[in-house]
């Protein structure tokens, strides 16, 4: 297994919930380590650039305006196929579909406040990582 990093998001719906906690306590039982960890309230324009992939999606306005509406928790995750492994600890992306056990089953709200972000592949978690952390944020 490679090691690898991933971002990792605690979204204004759970930072709301209090279950910042959780989502690390889950990433460091599965031998996930938080190597950068940052408290931020991004603007609607953060969070339209972070999400910039998505900007055609229906969704994107709702998205960026619910992604800005309160703080948000973000992590560089590392550790054995931090990428696949952190994605299977958030489970499905509608929270009503994701496995028990998950972390959108157990905290997420609805598809769009769904609790948490993972990074999709390698290319998607660099620019993530740099979105939010500078390079010497990052050991
Ligand atoms: P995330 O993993 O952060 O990646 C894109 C986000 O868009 C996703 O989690 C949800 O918050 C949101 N999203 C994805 N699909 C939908 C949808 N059908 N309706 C509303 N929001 C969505």
């Amino acid at each position: 297994m490679a090691i690898e990093r991933t971002l990792a998001i605690v979204k204004p719906d759970a930072t709301r919930k209090g279950v910042v906690g959780e989502a690390i306590r889950a990433a460091e039982e599965a031998g996930l380590t938080p190597v950068a960890i940052r408290r931020i309230h991004l603007t609607r324009a953060q969070a339209e650039g972070f999400y910039a992939v998505h900007r055609a999606r229906p969704f994107f306005a709702d998205l960026t305006a619910f992604m800005s509406e309160g703080p948000v928790v973000v992590m560089a995750l590392e550790g054995p196929d931090a990428i696949a492994t952190w994605r299977r600890l958030l489970g499905a992306t509608d929270p009503g579909k994701a496995e028990e056990g998950t972390l959108r089953r157990r905290f997420g709200t609805n598809i769009q406040a769904n609790g948490f972000h993972g990074s999709d592949g390698g290319e998607t978690a660099a620019f993530e990582m740099g979105y939010f952390f500078a390079g010497l944020e990052i050991p």
